[in-house]
């Protein structure tokens, strides 16, 4: 029997009350508990793996690592900046974007202020609001994407973050650059906007975000990205801010000055130089994405149209026995329980290989279930 243990009371209540992050569970994990080969699905990674230029900048500089890093990340955001096309005092840089959302929270929010986001997207926000002691609003989604009036409609005179993945994660939707100008127009300067593009490399739509036109036109307003997806460098952490100038020298107050290590710092450099692995990448990914939405409709399930490296699938009964089913046969995947879905799975595009072991076990798990069962998700 577990017993549930009381706060400690030096911890504030705003931080003991806190659900923590669940990450997708880890390979190593599954195949020693299983002791089969397992794939992982769970936390849309690259498939690919990393740019070998980049793997050959860390071989390179691993020896200096007794070496502090370059605390203002000069060299990566000189070339992020020539890259986008804005000065380099507009960019910061965090161990992953999810360091730099949590930045954001310490420095603008606190006890009596508020977050906006919706329900359903990614869950990091929230939960950095809760650690100020602020307070995480949420609406719902409409048809598995943002509700931007109903956005527009909850903000108040608390709220000073709102937050927009966009594409969305877990479900995979966008909105549109238009939809997105309309929605700002309804925004006060007093908001600073959080618009996180980790999945902005994927995106393959003409009327897809124009998101650098805000920061460059002097919004308050700050662009996330990342190097853990299209780059395929989640192990190192390395993600950046651009925004507002008043933005990143705010978080550049309470940023860790060596936050961003020194090879995390030149296998990003190196990787933005290799736009071949970034076009594999996105190839790739259309072809799997492509055939895993349509499989997986074919058996049955719901599978929410994606513009992403992963899809948001409804299995139509509990997802996390659906989840159990296919872990048994080496193939994690990401229920959504935690977030309150708990119909829903989360399933990141593979490998070729990888892609049709996931549409065998989805087909072994709907096989297997009792035909009245079958029926009613079908
Ligand atoms: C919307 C979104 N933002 C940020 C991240 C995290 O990125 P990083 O690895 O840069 O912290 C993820 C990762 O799953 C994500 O889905």
């Amino acid at each position: 029997m577990t017993t549930k243990k009381p706060p400690s009371p030096l911890v504030p209540s705003y931080i003991s009350r806190i659900q923590p992050y669940i990450p997708g569970k880890p390979i190593e994990e599954v195949e020693r508990e299983l002791g089969l080969v397992a794939i992982k699905l769970a936390s849309n990674e690259n498939p690919l793996g990393p740019s070998p230029k980049a793997m050959e900048a860390v071989v390179k500089h691993v020896g200096q690592s007794h070496r502090y890093p370059d605390a203002g990340g000069y060299y990566l955001r000189e070339k992020l900046a020539a890259r986008h096309n804005v000065e380099m005092n507009r960019l910061v840089l965090g161990a992953g974007s999810t360091e730099l959302i949590q930045l954001l929270c310490h420095t603008y929010l606190g006890p009596g202020l508020a977050g906006l986001t919706s329900e359903g997207s990614f869950v990091v926000f929230p939960i950095s609001v809760g650690f100020t002691g602020a307070e995480p609003l949420l609406v719902p989604l409409k048809d598995y994407a943002y509700d931007l009036d109903a956005l527009a409609a909850r903000l108040d005179e608390r709220v000073r973050l709102l937050y927009l993945a966009n594409p969305n994660n877990p479900t995979g939707t966008l909105f549109t650059a238009a939809e997105m100008d309309r929605f700002l127009e309804r925004v006060p300067e007093n908001v600073l906007v959080i618009l996180d593009e980790a999945y902005c490399d994927y995106v393959e739509r003409p009327d897809y975000s124009r998101s650098l036109d805000y920061v460059r036109a002097g919004r308050y307003l700050v662009v996330l990205r990342t190097f853990s997806k299209i780059h395929g460098l989640a192990g190192l952490r390395v993600g950046y801010g651009i925004g507002h100038r008043d933005v990143i020298d705010s978080i550049n107050k309470i940023r860790s000055p060596f936050n961003v290590s020194s090879l995390a710092q030149v296998a990003a450099l190196a990787a933005l130089e290799d736009a071949e692995h970034v076009a594999r990448s996105v190839e790739s990914n259309r072809r799997g994405l492509a055939f895993l939405t349509r499989e997986l409709t074919r058996l049955g399930l719901k599978v929410v149209p994606s513009v992403t490296n992963f899809l948001y699938v409804e299995t139509g009964g509990e997802a996390r026995e659906d989840f159990r089913a296919l872990l048994q046969m080496g193939v994690i995947v990401r229920p959504l329980d935690f977030m309150d879905m708990p119909a829903s799975l989360r399933v990141t595009v593979g490998t070729v290989e990888e892609n049709q072991r996931v549409v065998e076990a989805f087909a072994k798990r709907m096989a297997a279930l009792e035909p009245g069962r079958q029926r009613a998700r079908a």
